[in-house]
């Protein structure tokens, strides 16, 4: 287990907030609990990495396309899909406060609890029996844990607790007008339901040979009990999900090929191993046969990021009872009808959002050449990804500097995403564009105009250079 680090996590809270990455839904009416908006330099970012999937997805893939369905779907696909029944956590109520929790982030915060103490073995033991637990649905058991170990509602501080119960998690609402006859509908909790019901459009008009991939990028609802865990734990949120299709008898080796080569996505994006780690589902959900997290050392823990999931042909077999349509392909290479079997896999934009700014929030300090103490916050934020690409910054408003710093901008903006500033010294600006993750600064001063070479300076490393102004397009082009 990684140790628990609740202090750099509220740094970086406060950071999103401070530079214009991440605010809470409504602020000005004091907030939605679990609903975020992202700012300039948040919506940049999440495009970036949204972008980044997709075209691993699709345009590195031959066999996979996407689609882009509707948030709103007939009711009974979720009858089908068996969220209706199944979609739901234990719950547990605080008699005193009224407050609800979910009863593994009870016991998973006791845990953490332990581990902050130095008892590792005693935490992982306690995790272990509460997945047991959970996947065997006992729940007078796990009221029994949260009793026996005294967990405590953090409103009332009181052990006095109810029965566990299931509480379905997904959000309704009403289709339709007055005058005519209103609907209960869902809001979809996964993104991946879209994708089965469109199996055959897609098939047939991309003219798909199994093995294949439908990817798709959209919000997803859920009614999230939630401990204040920023965009970790959101209430409408967006997923990242890709249905591969496969003969069934197959789905052993596809599971391992997209664990690995999700695996290999993360890493690309310039993440370390060693914060990563797979960890295989206890409980299953009510569609898998196999199911694994990739989950990443975030400062409040090892916690899941993106699921690989073996889901046999439920969904399918499911739809096709529900529809009474057929939703089966024929395979001409063995000469046979058969629904098919799908590798799923299914990551939170809003999580991986959340993971980047993890791994590239750091807050440095050191001793400068004078003996003087110096410090910085700065993003370290991959350079494909990152928000701004090039900061152009004159080093006076005058003397035409800003003329030559604005025509590099005209020509640099044509190719990735480029700031303007020319207020505050070079130094305070250099300071602002690593807080935002700015990979690289180029200044212009009166030796531009001598010799048509400006200074670069890279975030990571704070060294500086000089380079000629011609090239200057394809020379950031290589460093990303
Ligand atoms: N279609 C399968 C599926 O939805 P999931 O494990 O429930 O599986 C997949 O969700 C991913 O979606 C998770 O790994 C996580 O990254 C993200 N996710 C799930 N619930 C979320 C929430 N409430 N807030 C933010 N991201 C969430």
């Amino acid at each position: 287990m990684v140790s628990n680090d609740q202090n750099k996590f509220q740094a970086i809270i406060s950071h999103a907030k401070e530079y214009g990455f991440v605010f809470q839904s409504s602020e000005i009416y004091d907030g939605l609990s679990a609903v975020y908006d992202y700012g300039p330099w948040g919506s940049e970012l999440k495009k970036n990495l949204r972008e980044s999937w997709w075209n691993e997805m699709t345009r590195m893939h031959d066999n996979i396309v996407g689609i882009d369905a509707a948030i709103f779907m007939h009711p009974t696909t979720w009858k089908a899909s068996g969220h209706v029944d199944n979609f739901s956590d234990p719950m547990i109520d605080n008699k005193d406060s009224k407050k609800r929790y979910r009863v593994d982030h009870l016991i998973e915060g006791f845990a953490d609890q332990l581990v902050k103490e130095g008892k590792e073995k005693e935490a992982e033991e306690l995790i272990s029996k509460m997945e047991a637990l959970l996947a065997s649905n006992d729940f007078a058991e796990l009221k029994k844990i949260i009793e026996t170990l005294n967990i405590k509602c953090i409103v009332s501080g009181t052990c006095n607790w109810t029965d566990v119960r299931q509480f379905n998690l997904m959000f309704s609402t009403q289709i339709g007008s007055v005058a005519e006859e209103a609907n209960e509908i869902y809001l979809r909790p996964e993104t991946a339901q879209g994708i089965f019901v469109n199996f055959l459009n897609v098939q047939k008009t991309a003219r798909m040979k199994i093995p294949f991939g439908i990817a798709q990028i959209g919000k997803a609802f859920r009614n999230e009990i939630v401990a204040r865990q920023f965009i970790f734990r959101m209430r409408e949120f967006e997923q990242m999900e890709m249905q591969f299709f496969i003969r069934p008898g197959t789905q052993k080796e596809w599971y391992e090929y997209w664990k690995a080569e999700r695996m290999k996505w993360h890493q690309s994006l310039g993440m370390p191993s060693s914060d990563y780690r797979f960890h295989d589902h206890v409980k299953l959900a009510h569609y898998a046969d196999a199911a694994v997290d990739i989950e990443y050392a975030f400062p409040i823990g090892w916690k899941e990021v993106e699921g690989i999931h073996s889901r046999t042909d439920f969904d399918l077999k499911s739809h096709q009872e529900y529809s009474g349509k057929k939703l089966q392909y024929f395979d001409n290479e063995i000469n046979q009808n058969y629904v098919p079997y799908v590798i799923e896999t299914s990551i939170g934009l809003d999580r991986m959002f959340l993971l980047i700014l993890c791994h590239a929030y750091q807050e440095e300090k050191w001793t400068k050449e004078d003996g003087s103490e110096d410090s910085r916050v700065v993003l370290k934020i991959p350079a494909k990804i990152a928000p701004i690409k090039l900061a152009i910054l004159p080093l006076l408003k005058k003397e035409g500097l800003p003329e030559i710093a604005r025509e590099i901008m005209a020509t640099c903006r044509h190719e990735f995403n480029c700031f303007y500033e020319e207020k505050d010294t070079i130094g305070k600006r250099y300071r602002r564009m690593d807080a935002l993750g700015t990979p690289f600064c180029i200044t212009v001063d009166h030796q531009t105009k001598d010799d048509q070479t400006v200074t670069i300076r890279y975030r990571d490393t704070m060294t500086q250079e000089r380079i000629p102004i011609k090239g200057l397009v394809e020379f950031i082009k290589s460093k990303m």
